[in-house]
């Protein structure tokens, strides 16, 4: 049997303890398969003397992560620590700088430094690996990499981010309040630290850069997508979607288009038929649209000690074993810059409510103003804020109205928005949610 791999892991938080707990527990297969034993030999952390329900007495501690990335320890360091800057960042770059492989779950890292990290590995001739940076339990990074080699992908959409399903899930299935639901994201774990990362949809969009890159050979770049976070949904929009036949989800989306590779994250309408829509709670999920498996979607669990733990060792099984590949998949000087493409420019079907008042003409200006402008609706929904036969409600008790078009431009659908809002006729803004369709 060939040396032993001797680890070592900076961050000893849920997933790295799970890490510590996976190799003891799998020990004896991994060595098989790999043909040879995997050691954790070092550690550092924050606290030396915190419970982590493992034993790490037989470990080496660092105070230090860059002292432990560079140590003559080890020869894979783990960056389990977090943050797009600080320790992580200079731990992973002196380890790689030192010639060690690098295993690493740390996406905001990725979607910022990836292009120069990747650079570095590949000078070094070592591995970045990064499976459990996207989706935590769920093989993506493989499935795009490796899995699918064979295809042309078209679209890569899907559940990024736990907290973000859980609470729109949440409200939708009780009723409950958008702060009440975030409150018991927060209690389980699943959150960031800064949960307006969650809801504000960059850590979705941290994950898209990542698997944008591996789908279509392009540079990963953050900058590039467009971003919106859930805060705006409202029970009365979960309400509606669940009555026209829709869910709303909070969608990563990279797509090939023939203006380029379109980047978004946003609140998203997806039909209550579509794999995606029945994905509830803390679950993640991702579609692939390719030319020769046509539809492919993977489900699991997308945080988590164990689950994401799970995608770090297989990273330092592919390690032991000697594979070495591309970290995006190309040598970083083929990937392609993916220039940003407006959201402006974004075709498809949008849902639109708007709270009216109800005056004679209202509903016939806001058809007008959409069919000046070539926008097809397929259809309308008015709710009556008074009972059945009362007088039309007076200006004081808008009502809504909801409208779904057919595939149309977001610039005209802005366009016909400002000239219904200069009408006079609405109570407030109008909440727009774009529609994916399957
Ligand atoms: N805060 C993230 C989520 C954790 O809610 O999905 C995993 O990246």
């Amino acid at each position: 049997m060939a040396e032993p791999l001797r680890v070592g892991i900076a961050g000893l938080g849920t997933v790295g303890a799970s890490v510590i707990r996976l190799l003891d527990r799998q020990a004896a297969a991994l060595a098989a398969s790999t043909g040879r034993a995997i050691k954790v030999t070092a550690v550092s952390a924050r606290d030396r003397s915190r419970d982590r329900g493992v034993d790490v007495s037989a470990f080496k501690w660092f105070d230090d992560p860059v002292a432990l990335a560079t140590s003559p320890d080890i020869d894979l360091f783990v960056e389990l620590i977090g943050g797009d800057e600080g320790p992580a960042r200079a731990a992973v770059e002196a380890a790689l700088g030192a010639g060690k492989s690098v295993v690493t779950a740390n996406k905001a890292l990725l979607a910022k430094h990836g292009m120069s990290l990747a650079q570095r590995a590949e000078d070094k001739r070592v591995a970045l690996a990064f499976e459990a940076s996207v989706a935590g339990g769920i093989p993506i990074v493989k499935t795009l990499r490796e899995g699918l080699a064979g295809n042309s992908i078209q679209r890569v959409y899907g559940i990024l981010n736990g907290t973000c399903n859980y609470i729109l899930s949440r409200m939708e299935l009780e009723g409950l309040s958008f702060e009440e639901c975030l409150k018991d994201a927060q209690r389980l774990g699943y959150a960031e630290a800064d949960p307006t990362f969650d809801i504000g949809g960059f850590d979705t969009a941290h994950k898209l850069a990542i698997l944008t890159a591996l789908a279509f050979g392009t540079q990963v770049d953050a900058e590039a997508i467009h971003v919106e976070g859930i805060q705006s949904i409202t029970l009365a929009d979960l309400k509606s979607a669940e009555e026209l036949g829709y869910r709303i989800k909070l969608l990563g989306v990279a797509q090939r288009t023939d203006k380029g590779i379109e980047q978004r994250v946003h609140p998203t309408m997806v039909p209550k038929s579509s794999s995606l829509a029945e994905v509830m709670g803390v679950t993640n999920a991702v579609t692939i649209d390719a030319d020769a498996v046509k539809e492919l979607t993977l489900v699991g669990p997308g945080a988590g000690g164990m689950a994401t733990a799970s995608a770090v060792v297989a990273d330092i099984s592919d390690i032991a074993k000697g594979i070495r590949s591309a970290p995006f998949g190309l040598p970083t000087s083929a990937l392609e810059k993916a220039p940003r493409i407006p959201v402006q420019r974004h075709e498809g079907g949008y849902y639109i409510r708007l709270s009216v008042h109800d005056r004679p003409g209202a509903a016939a200006a806001i058809a007008t103003r959409m069919a000046e402008r070539q926008i097809s609706l397929q259809s309308i929904m008015q709710r009556h804020a008074s009972a059945r036969g009362a007088r039309a409600p007076s200006d004081a008790t808008p009502v809504p109205v909801v409208l779904i078009t057919y595939a149309t431009s977001e610039a005209v659908v802005r366009e016909a928005l400002d000239a219904v809002v200069a009408d006079g006729y609405l109570a407030g803004p109008p909440q727009v949610i774009r529609i994916e369709r399957e």
